[in-house]
């Protein structure tokens, strides 16, 4: 266990009383101890991430982005900046396939690969043709929190598992009303209380939301803040998000009686956030709903919303298995590689992953690929 974070968050506490389950997981996450803020390893110890999986998924993601330059008339600069772009390697398969595939498009293409605490690993890890990476078209790598660093963004905002980690507000139902579940300190540890929600913000959200008393969840604030600095930072183009999650009448339902929240260490999944603070990842299911009606408030319009098994399908994903049994690997390799694409359009895997692309500047009913078959 981090004790340092342990620590600090127990002099928070015994300083100031209670705090909400949203400072708490700040503090095990962002503090100078905290998971993301002290992490050494590449992301793929911890858990692996679509991109990490396999490259198929930068590659469609490009022919995705590719569309997106070519429905902006081709402006001779198109920014993609992937804000907690972790290791790199979507930033990476993106480039190469914009490179190899679309060579017009990567002259256009500026990519930023920006995260809290990036960590670059060996970049064969991840690509077998590197040198294809030209040096007219490199990817700009930024130590940055969130969206705030940039300005005039012409392009796309694109992120890949980032909004999962938004801090959380917790809640349990009590005669009809969301409680809030603050955190204090018992004899034994972190001890969980319930009181009058701590912003008016949480009860708002869930009007309109009919749950059982005893039901447990999860609200997210920190998403109206990011869509509202994304807002301010895109000029014109999209916003390409990427995660778990689900429409609000899914997540606030009977499905999720306990909420969602839950915890990654060393790829192994578990529900107590109070161990091993500051060594793991905490992390809950997005809210899309409240995603695109924050977007929509702040003139980003919701262009198209699907799982990632149908967006990648849509977006050629067959062609590329077709491609890779024709390319001459053993049957061996062949099959190995297939079972990690697989992997990305699996709904008991990836697959159920949500993506939502939101416009910003673009004419009303702008259709995309990945969201309908040519
Ligand atoms: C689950 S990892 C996903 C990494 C990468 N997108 C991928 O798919 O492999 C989440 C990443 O987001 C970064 N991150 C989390 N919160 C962030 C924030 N507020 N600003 C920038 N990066 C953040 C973390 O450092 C981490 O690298």
């Amino acid at each position: 266990m981090s004790d340092g974070v342990r620590d600090e968050i127990l002099d928070l506490i015994r300083r100031d009383g209670p705090i909400t389950f949203d400072r708490f997981q700040e503090l095990c996450l962002y503090s100078k101890n905290g998971f993301y803020s002290s992490r050494t390893r590449p992301i793929g110890t911890t858990f692996h991430t679509a991109p990490t999986t396999h490259h198929a998924f930068g590659e469609l993601i490009a022919k995705q982005l590719d569309e997106m330059w070519r429905l902006m008339d081709e402006p001779p600069i198109f920014h993609a900046v992937e804000v907690g772009s972790g290791d790199g390697a979507l930033a990476r398969s993106i480039m190469h396939a914009c490179v190899t595939r679309f060579p017009r498009f990567a002259q256009a293409l500026r990519y930023v690969a920006s995260d809290y605490a990036p960590v670059w690993p060996d970049e064969s890890l991840y690509l077998e043709d590197l040198d294809a990476l030209q040096p007219s078209t490199p990817i700009q790598r930024v130590r940055a929190e969130g969206i705030s660093a940039f300005r005039s963004v012409h392009g796309c905002i694109l992120s890949n598992e980032l909004l999962d980690n938004f801090t959380v507000h917790r809640f349990e139902m009590q005669n009809g009303q969301p409680r809030e579940i603050f955190v204090t300190a018992g004899p034994d540890g972190f001890v969980e209380v319930l009181a009058e929600p701590s912003t008016p913000r949480i009860t708002e959200r869930l009007a309109g939301v009919a749950l059982p008393d005893g039901q447990h969840g999860e609200v997210s604030l920190a998403i109206e803040g990011w869509t509202d600095r994304v807002a301010k930072v895109l000029e014109r183009g999209f916003v390409l998000t990427i995660d778990y999650g689900q429409l609000a009448s899914d997540l606030y339902s009977a499905k999720n009686p306990n909420g969602t929240l839950r915890c990654f260490k060393d790829h192994i999944h578990s529900n107590d956030w109070y161990e091993h603070i500051g060594e793991q990842d905490i992390t809950s299911d997005v809210d899309f709903s409240a995603l695109m009606m924050a977007g929509e408030r702040r003139g980003l319009a919701s262009v198209g919303y699907s799982t990632q098994g149908d967006f990648l399908t849509h977006l050629g994903f067959d062609d590329l298995i077709e491609e890779l049994h024709n390319s001459g690997l053993s049957a061996a390799r062949t099959s190995l590689r297939e079972a990690a694409m697989m992997a990305l359009v699996d709904e008991e895997e990836m697959g159920d992953f949500k993506v939502l692309v939101q416009s910003k500047g673009m004419p009303a009913g702008i259709q995309l690929s990945g969201f309908a078959p040519k």
